[in-house]
């Protein structure tokens, strides 16, 4: 074939689909080179909270590209970097204090892992290497952050090539995994952690790998308030490391810094991503509490592990502005009454959309489950793309919204769409999300219902 000027080169995520070019981005929409213009109802993968074309963090980036672009961690530390670390330590609760940047979630959840187990054998418990995970979650897309999630869409190709991590079901209360109703449920979920350790063996579990708030696997699920407090007290219970991944739910986006906050809960480790670079530069953390960081000071002075890009100063920079941005603008402190406006907007659209069987959520980290009937709860069958179908009616009507992999997936798929637009959107641009997703969800009934 010839390697002509308008030969399409790019392997895309589905090669043989026709993906629009954005042309440029500000504030909460997304414009096309067919001039088409979209509404962000997801922050992109509820990544970008502060919205587009905020030129601080571009001019902030420039600088930095021009005066470090590079040095490697095992020889500098950069001033963005020791920055950012700084700003985070003083924003997360309690004893959340040293940061080890990355550029993504999965190597954050990746290095997470293997922080925890070089912390029990620093301190003589070498045989403590499984991670417990839960169903219903999504860590990444490394073989290891596979293993430790249930994504049964993401996991199912390489099921050979995964590791056995013991998996416990994750609190899901809408559709529980015991058919059962809380409160009279007792919280079998987390008594299910207790009986995992218990049989894989104290003396071989390092730690409990969750999604705070569930993401794209099951659509902004919350736990009942009493889950994580009754997790916490178990971790402790057997030595067992508590590591949040907060890299969807996490950085504001749930109406508090750290999700866990929401219960007075502290994780060991917490994983950040996705807003953290806000879509401006690949960055992702590990924050550690002081406790874990001690043992890596006073016993091997070093953590076995590291990444070409780590706390790159170019993307610790675009952090470090979008911290700032977020901090001038009070944005954190918005989460949770617009996210509450929206929430209300929603609960009203399901009041006279018979699709929408569930909506759920915290902060600005909602989710809406289409179901054919509400009462049943009965899900529409796979091969009806529901939820991929309400995505694509919305995006022709000019709003982008998120679903997961096919669906996501538990062990029965189910349809979600995620609604996580970036904090700075106004009032009227709420509206109109809700107004696009009334329209949307009118024309999607038809061809269903
Ligand atoms: C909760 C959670 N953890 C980890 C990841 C993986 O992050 P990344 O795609 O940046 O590797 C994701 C991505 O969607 C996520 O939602």
């Amino acid at each position: 074939m010839m390697k002509g000027d308008q030969e399409k080169r790019v392997f895309y995520r589905s090669p043989g689909k026709a993906y629009p070019q954005v042309e440029r981005a500000r504030g909460v929409y997304i414009y096309d080179t067919d001039g088409r213009k979209y509404l962000d109802g997801a922050s992109g993968c509820v990544v970008a909270n502060i919205g587009y074309g905020v030129t601080q963090v571009a001019d902030a980036m420039r600088e930095t590209a021009a005066t470090i672009s590079y040095v490697h961690s095992s020889t500098f530390t950069n001033r963005p970097q020791e920055e950012l670390a700084r700003c985070l330590a003083e924003a997360a609760p309690g004893e959340l204090n040293h940061t080890y940047f990355v550029s993504g979630g999965t190597e954050a959840n990746e290095t997470a892992m293997s922080m925890a187990l070089q912390y029990h054998m620093q301190r003589g418990n070498r045989g403590k290497y499984k991670v417990i995970g839960r169903t219903l979650s999504y860590h990444g897309s490394s073989f290891g952050t596979l293993s430790a999630a249930s994504n049964v869409a993401r996991r199912r190709l390489f099921s050979p090539l995964l590791l056995p991590f013991p998996l416990v079901p994750a609190p899901h209360c809408y559709r529980c995994h015991y058919g059962l109703t809380h409160p009279a449920c007792g919280l079998l979920c987390a008594r299910a952690l207790e009986q995992a350790i218990l049989s894989e063996g104290p003396e071989n579990v390092a730690a409990f790998l969750v999604e705070p708030v569930i993401g794209t696997s099951a659509a902004a699920s919350v736990p009942p308030a009493e889950y994580f407090p009754r997790v916490r007290e178990i971790c402790d219970r057997y030595d067992v490391l508590l590591i949040a991944d907060e890299v969807l739910c996490g950085y504001g986006r749930s109406g508090k810094f750290v999700t866990l906050e929401h219960w007075q809960v502290e994780p060991d480790l917490l994983t950040l991503g996705k807003g953290l670079g806000g879509g401006y530069a690949p960055l992702a953390a590990v924050i550690a509490s002081e406790q874990v960081h001690r043992v890596f000071a006073e016993n091997w002075g070093k953590f076995v592990h590291g990444y070409t890009y780590q706390g790159n100063p170019v993307c610790c920079s675009a952090g470090l502005a979008i911290y700032r941005f977020i901090r001038q603008e009070k944005l954190f402190e918005q989460v949770a009454e617009k996210g509450e406006f929206l929430s209300q907007g929603l609960k009203d659209l399901a009041a006279h959309h018979p699709v929408i069987g569930d909506v759920r959520g915290l902060g600005l980290l909602l989710g809406l489950e289409l179901v054919r009937d509400a009462a049943s709860r009965e899900s529409f069958p796979r091969e009806v793309q529901a939820a991929e179908k309400a995505r694509k009616t919305c995006m022709d009507r000019g709003l982008l919204l998120y679903t997961g992999v096919g669906g996501t997936a538990d062990i029965m798929p189910r349809d979600y769409l995620l609604i996580a637009p970036p904090f700075v959107m106004n009032r009227p641009e709420m509206e109109e999300l809700l107004e696009k997703l009334d329209a949307s969800l009118t024309e999607v009934e038809a061809g269903l219902l």
